[in-house]
């Protein structure tokens, strides 16, 4: 039996990779599976907590049982639904009644709002009495990638150059801009290093200004990304109790249910 920690808790999740147009047909992204946000999502589920997972690019994941999936593609627009998600201004009900009843997931194609039924006003009896959806708690598992073209070519970009250039612009912080927006929120990051881990995490748990962060050793060959496998040494900000806990080598399922029950406990504190 899992305890109910995280009942009446809103989780937030930004999962897998994301994906920038070069042009109508190709994109940049990354070998990011999403397997640990969803792995994360069904354990904050079964901790009691309404989860909302928005999924970037093309995870081929079915989702979790009771978890409302929105898919997005770029970082642009994984930020852009994060912020309304966690302000509570994004009408996601319509995804968890599908969610529920088909167990698939759907195409964002309207624009900022997520949303591809024309009457949003009969979908908003969300959780909370205005039938809006705040969040308690934003984790961050999605690998954004850092650069997007420039401008994505309207048409296909034909082979007559024998060298061709992309220019690349930095891709916003999703983790960082809704931490910063949001000091009461309670902000779990992640982080893939190959070198001076704990430096690198610790560094971005401050420079993020988070809770806590998740750091797993890329390195390894056995663990990570697409694995199924995973081990991590969680970070925690310098007001919590407790400064480090390390998670030895377990499933990623395994893994979740360990940092679900770490985060509500450091929530309590
Ligand atoms: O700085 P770095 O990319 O290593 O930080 C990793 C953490 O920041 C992860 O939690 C990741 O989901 C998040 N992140 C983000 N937006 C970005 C880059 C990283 O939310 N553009």
């Amino acid at each position: 039996i899992i305890p109910q920690r995280l009942l009446g808790k809103t989780v937030v999740i930004t999962a897998g990779p994301t994906v920038e147009a070069i042009d109508p047909v190709r994109y940049l992204s990354n070998h990011s599976s999403g397997k640990m946000g969803f792995a994360l999502a069904r354990a904050c589920v079964e901790a009691g907590a309404e989860v909302i997972l928005i999924a970037g690019g093309k995870v081929a994941l079915p989702t979790p049982l009771g978890v409302t999936r929105i898919d997005v593609l770029s970082a642009q627009e994984m930020l852009i639904v994060a912020q309304q998600c966690v302000a509570g201004t994004h009408n996601v009900l319509q995804f968890k009644e599908e969610a529920h009843d088909h167990n698939h997931h759907h195409e964002h194609d309207h624009g900022d709002c997520g949303c591809n039924d024309d009457n949003h006003d009969d979908h908003a009896k969300v959780s909370t009495e205005d039938g809006s959806l705040v969040a308690d708690i934003f984790i961050s598992t999605a690998a954004v990638a850092d650069y997007r073209t420039e401008e994505a070519a309207p048409q296909k970009i034909k082979k007559t150059q024998d060298i061709m250039t992309l220019n690349l612009i930095k891709n916003p912080d999703i983790l960082a801009t809704i931490s910063h927006a949001h000091p009461e929120l309670f902000v779990v990051g992640f982080a893939a290093e190959t070198q001076d881990v704990e430096h690198y995490a610790r560094g971005k748990l401050v420079a993020k200004d988070l809770d806590m962060i998740a750091c797993n050793d890329v390195s390894r060959a056995d663990i990570g990304f697409a694995s199924d496998n995973n081990a991590m040494q969680v970070f925690f900000a310098e007001y919590y109790q407790q400064d480090m806990v390390t998670l030895d080598k377990a499933s990623k399922d395994d893994i979740a249910k360990q940092l679900t029950a770490i985060i509500g406990e450091t929530l309590l504190q």
